[in-house]
């Protein structure tokens, strides 16, 4: 850790919830105050949160940000115990600590048509990504993609970028199917430059297997577990082209055409049980 990350470390304690909005079912928007990584953080960056003393850390993009407020926007899925916990604070309430902003902001590239394309909760870690690439003048087209039309987040955040393309599992709102469908009907109408995507591991992969052969250069928001955030720990080790890559340092952002996505949903999935017995546990003392 340097000492500008150790000043932001001491300096970040106790950051309120300004508000909580309920997006989905079991997502949440949190504007949090966090002056310093308000004024510095850039698209791509993301902020480590800890509840409380010891409690686990949260890894979370930054999805917006406000540097005259001093607040930043958090989008949480409530997936595990201390994502619930996360999810359930009210407004007035405080967050221990908030740590960033950390990892390497975006690649913008700006150059003939981009695509991004976000599944289900990755809308808000596409949306800063889309909106520093629409400010840089990018022609930017959405593929955006959600179960269900209740589980769609920040459509309209991303229809306010430019072209949207809203797609559902079930056809409840915009076309049936999923993103990669309609990205592949898209390519092969309008030719892109660059895609960008974020989502759950299997619409990444299946983003790059899309794109791969058409030879159209693609940029994955990776998402594995993270716990110290500076690179020391190797919790977030990922394989990028044969080569070990910490995300948390050298990312989250790599060349979807590189990335060895059956390691991280290996690493993901054995987390997932952890949090699948916390969850457990914590139903069993409730009930
Ligand atoms: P989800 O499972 O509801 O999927 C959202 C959309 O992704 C689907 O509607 C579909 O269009 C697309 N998709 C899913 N599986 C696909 C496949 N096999 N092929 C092609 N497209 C597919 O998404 P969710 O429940 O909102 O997402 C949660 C997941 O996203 C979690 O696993 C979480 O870890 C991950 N996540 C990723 C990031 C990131 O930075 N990449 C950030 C936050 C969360
Ligand atoms: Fe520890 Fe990246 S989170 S090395």
């Amino acid at each position: 850790m340097n000492d500008q990350q150790n000043t932001w470390v001491m300096a970040a304690s106790g950051h309120e919830v300004i508000t909580n909005t309920q997006l989905s079912q079991d997502v949440h928007k949190l504007v949090v105050t966090a002056p310093r990584v308000a004024a510095a953080r850039l698209p791509g960056q993301f902020v480590i949160v800890r509840l409380g003393d010891g409690a686990e850390r949260i890894p979370l993009t930054i999805a917006d940000s406000n540097a005259e407020n001093g607040t930043i926007v958090l989008v949480v899925q409530a997936v595990g115990k201390s994502t619930s916990d996360l999810v359930g604070l009210s407004a007035g309430d405080h967050i221990h600590d908030v740590v960033g902003p950390l990892g390497r902001p975006s690649d913008l590239v700006v150059e003939g048509t981009v695509v991004c394309v976000a599944g289900g909760v990755g809308a808000a870690v596409m949306y800063p990504i889309a909106q520093g690439l629409a400010a840089l003048g990018a022609d930017v087209i959405t593929v955006l993609g959600a179960r269900t039309a209740a589980s769609v987040v920040y459509a309209d955040e991303l229809a306010a970028l430019g072209e949207l393309i809203l797609c559902t599992d079930d056809g409840t709102a915009g076309r049936t199917g999923f993103v990669t469908d309609a990205l592949a009907d898209l390519l092969g109408k309008r030719p892109a430059a660059v895609v960008y995507a974020a989502g759950p591991v299997p619409m990444m992969r299946a983003v790059a297997a899309v794109t791969q052969p058409r030879d159209v250069r693609t940029i994955v928001s990776l998402n594995p577990i993270m716990v110290d955030g500076t690179g020391m720990c190797g919790g977030c080790r990922v394989t990028v082209d044969g080569k070990m890559r910490f995300a948390c340092v050298d990312g989250p952002e790599f060349d979807a055409h590189g990335v060895d996505f059956d390691e991280l949903d290996d690493r993901l999935g054995t987390y997932r049980e952890f949090e699948r017995q916390a969850m457990t546990h914590v139903c069993r003392s409730a009930g």
